[in-house]
């Protein structure tokens, strides 16, 4: 079974050909990055056209890439949600129309379950069960994965989630958007023995996290440092950066290494676009070697949005027979326990 995959649920239109038999076939992605950088975040309007414009020639792209022809295409799936309303409608109608044109089935994937999934396109992926870790700019999540789709939330932030704290942390220090990967580089100038931040909700039990505490401490720190440009020095900077990501890097491999002694399970898998990120990976592999535990992650440009985590989660749930109907719907909030699992286990 072919399955074209579509992403398109924030700033990222991601395309891809994944083959049951033969795997990923190929995959294209383009950024709005430079699009939503001169105002700091993503702006809806702005990126659900530039998905419009990107989406039908990344198409055609991957076709060509592949070696393949529109009529070798089985099915179609596309990003339903959660995501940004607008953008998430560019992919779900344009995907729904192909499926339609072309008499094959579509579906519907839930953006997280793509994440949570993307580690299976890799060469040694995890076996069911497992814990994963979704950190992405809009979630902080533990999860029990028993099966494909059948997953039991262990806890979630309660107010930011760890992406969302990398961009705004990054602001604060003058870091262009998007600010988790540049804070991260300028975290790598910083001194260690300088500062230290708070572990937040790590004192308790638990498997919830919160980051506004932390957001406000880094907050306070810059200000109290600041010179007249309203920023410290460049040091200072770095060593906030450094501070900050160990605090988060810390809190998630804590919340991480209880969740994998409470369900008693030794896989961890660790999603999103903050499982790009090194530091954590380092904290994550000491920790649970520890405990005699693995930790599986996708390659580093399956980590953030792309198509190719689409295409694998659409393409398990076709071989499952479940399809979508012809009416498009797309869900922004949708919780990914709402999801039916696939009656495999
Ligand atoms: O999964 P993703 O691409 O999009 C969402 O579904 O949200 O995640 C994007 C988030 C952003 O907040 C970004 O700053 C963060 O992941 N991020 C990182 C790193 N790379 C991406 N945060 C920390 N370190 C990184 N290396
Ligand atoms: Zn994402």
């Amino acid at each position: 079974m072919l399955v074209l995959g579509i992403e398109t649920s924030c700033d990222e239109t991601g395309v891809a050909l994944y083959d049951a038999s033969r795997g990923l076939l190929a995959h294209r992605l383009f950024s709005q990055i430079a699009l939503h950088a001169e105002y700091g975040g993503v702006v809806p309007e702005l990126a659900s056209r530039d998905h419009i414009r990107k989406l039908l020639p990344l198409i055609d792209e991957v076709i060509v890439d592949a070696g393949v022809t529109a009529q070798d295409i089985d099915a179609v799936a596309y990003t339903k949600g959660p995501g940004l309303i607008g953008a998430l409608l560019v992919g779900a109608c344009t995907g729904r129309a192909l499926a339609l044109g072309w008499g094959v089935p579509a579906i519907g994937v839930h953006h997280m379950e793509g994440h949570l999934l993307a580690p299976q396109l890799e060469a040694a992926p995890p076996d069911y069960p497992f814990v994963a870790l979704l950190v992405s700019g809009g979630h902080t999540q533990l999860i029990e994965v028993k099966a494909l789709g059948e997953y039991t939330l262990l806890g979630e932030s309660l107010d930011d989630a760890a992406g969302e704290a990398f961009d705004k942390a990054a602001k604060m220090l003058d870091l262009d958007y998007p600010g988790g990967p540049r804070l991260a580089v300028l975290a790598e100038g910083g001194q260690a023995d300088r500062f230290r931040f708070p572990r937040p909700m790590c004192d308790r039990p638990g498997l919830d996290f919160s980051f506004s505490g932390l957001k406000t401490f880094t907050l306070n720190t810059v200000t109290k440092h600041a010179q007249t440009d309203g920023l410290p020095d460049d040091q200072t900077c770095s060593d906030i950066a450094y501070a900050f990501q160990e605090a988060v890097a810390d809190t998630l491999v804590i919340k991480c290494r209880r969740a994998l002694e409470q369900t008693g399970l030794k896989r961890l898998v660790v999603a999103g676009g903050v499982s790009a990120n090194t530091r954590l990976r380092e904290k994550l592999e000491i920790a649970l070697s520890k405990i005699g535990a693995n930790v599986f992650y996708a390659r580093h440009e399956f980590c953030t949005d792309n198509g190719a985590m689409i295409a694998y989660a659409g393409c398990q749930r076709l071989l499952a027979d479940q399809q979508e109907p012809l009416q498009v719907t797309v869900r922004p909030r949708w919780p990914m326990t709402e999801l039916q699992g696939l009656g495999v286990s």
